[in-house]
């Protein structure tokens, strides 16, 4: 039996950055993970890997549609799939091992197995128990299908059998208009896949702002994606090579049926705690399955924690990572702490999607008094240059002191974009603050700083 100050179970982004930072304090500190690399769900099947083939299919996309235009002429691009999976397969390599190093560096000891607690202070793993002062839970969530649905990761698949299908499908019927479900058809719709969005919703990315899920829609629209709204799937029926899926339009009831070569369920994801042990703990969990934590991510348990996609709040890596630093300061004794308030958003798509804070909708409903200031980046010179106007940013500020309250973001590198607000957010900066604010020409970063502008006396290539 070994013992340690802090054991740590999962090692996703949020368990893995947890487990360093504990490391960082000076705590001994183990980390347990069953798969066979570190990283989690991201790393391994999430965010990682669907970047790859969103970079792949995007640079596709660009030889398709643009090099043409700035005189790039030759031989056309075609598609080896078992090359972009390889290349997809050696980029989770390279960071899943990079973890590994980072732990050897920080003299983290990996508990290879599935850990469970039997009680607290204890950590079971395969047949061993040690012992930790301190349990932090970091096991994540699991992709949460629909009744009626039998996912079997070939036909239908959730995004972890998406990423790795053996063939580009020529028809695939992609339920639920969220992140993943509209990253990944991005994916196959610039492979050549003919892509079918069935959403239940009247609108698409539920909770965004309203005027950036329009442009959105429109957007990939353009790109080939149809869109069955205000539509929920019934059945998917799995026949030899095919499935069926069948929807009722909530407008009238109707029912309809579409064939198709896969079927992408992204419906949503649900935490995951299976085998930790909780009930006979007597861990209390919320009515939706997360494990209630209190400001300091302890649970009812003295000396248990947890963090990440398995408590309550936005299933991001970002949130994981940040509550994993915090909880092993808080472990420390220090101040580990959370904005929950600048927790950036970002849908990798092209053009990509991003958001921080407040959306018009909720400003509106707390009766917040606001202002807007919006930026089209047909008013940017690089954006233009690089065949990338589409989009807008757009900053929200409080009407009296012109403080930030929200942004949001559709354009080239929005997702890097968005971090400029956030900073100023965290900083309590107005849009004046950012308007004032030095941006070198010509860059993306103008067209924040454009839309800060218009919060104020104007945008100046508006
Ligand atoms: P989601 O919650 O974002 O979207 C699910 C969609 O499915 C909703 O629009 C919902 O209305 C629709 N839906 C539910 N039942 C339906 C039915 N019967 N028929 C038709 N539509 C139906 O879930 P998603 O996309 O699966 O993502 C899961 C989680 O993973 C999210 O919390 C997301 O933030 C996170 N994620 C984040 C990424 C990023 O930050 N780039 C990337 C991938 C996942």
């Amino acid at each position: 039996m070994s013992s340690y100050d802090v054991i740590i179970i999962g090692s996703g982004p949020g368990g893995y950055v947890c487990a360093i930072r504990c490391a960082q304090l000076g705590l001994k500190t183990a980390c347990v993970e069953g798969r066979e690399t570190l990283g989690g769900t991201c790393l391994n099947i999430g965010c990682i890997p669907s970047k790859a083939l969103l970079h792949a299919s995007h640079m596709l996309h660009e030889a398709e549609h643009n090099f043409a235009k700035m005189g790039l002429k030759g031989k056309t691009q075609s598609v080896d799939w078992p090359t972009m999976q390889g290349y997809k397969d050696d980029v989770i390599g390279q960071n899943t091992k990079g973890i590994e190093f980072l732990f050897k560096k920080n003299k983290i000891d990996w508990l290879k197995g599935w850990g469970s607690i039997p009680e607290a202070g204890k950590v079971k793993v395969g047949d061993d128990v040690h012992e930790a002062k301190h349990i932090i839970i970091a096991s994540g969530s699991e992709p949460s299908s629909l009744p009626g649905i039998t996912i079997d990761e070939k036909i239908v698949v959730t995004s972890e059998g998406a990423l790795s299908l053996p063939k580009i499908p020529k028809k695939m019927v992609v339920i639920g208009a969220g992140v993943i479900g509209l990253e990944l058809g991005s994916v196959y719709a610039r492979l050549g896949t003919e892509v079918q969005v069935i959403e239940y919703l009247d609108h698409i990315t539920p909770g965004m702002d309203a005027e950036v899920s329009r442009t959105f829609q429109r957007l990939l629209q353009k790109q080939g994606l149809s869109f069955t709204m205000g539509a929920a799937v019934q059945s998917v029926e799995t026949l030899k090579t095919k499935a069926k899926v069948t929807y009722k339009l909530r407008k009238d009831d109707s029912e309809a049926t579409v064939d198709a070569d896969v079927v992408l369920v992204a419906t949503g994801r649900k935490p995951y705690t299976d085998g930790l042990g909780l009930g006979e703990l007597g861990v209390v969990m919320t009515d939706r399955g997360q494990i209630q934590t209190d400001a300091h991510w302890a649970t009812n348990v003295k000396g248990i924690y947890a963090i990440g996609d398995c408590i309550t709040g936005p299933m991001l890596a970002h949130k994981a990572e940040d509550e994993g630093m915090a909880v092993a300061e808080v472990i420390a004794g220090k101040h580990g702490h959370v904005n929950y308030g600048a927790i950036p958003g970002v849908i990798y798509t092209h053009p990509e999607v991003a958001n921080v804070g407040a959306t018009e909708e909720t400003l509106k409903a707390a009766g917040h008094a606001y202002k807007v200031g919006k930026f089209s980046f047909m008013g940017n010179g690089r954006a233009k240059a690089n065949f990338a106007g589409d989009g807008f940013v757009k900053i929200l500020a409080d009407k009296e002191t012109d403080r930030i309250l929200g942004a949001h973001i559709i354009g080239p590198m929005a997702g890097d974009l968005i971090h400029e607000i956030c900073v100023a957010m965290e900083f309590g900066a107005s849009a004046q603050d950012l308007a004032l604010t030095c941006h070198a020409h010509p860059t993306y970063s103008e067209a924040v700083r454009e839309a800060a502008l218009a919060c104020g006396d104007g945008a100046i290539h508006a």
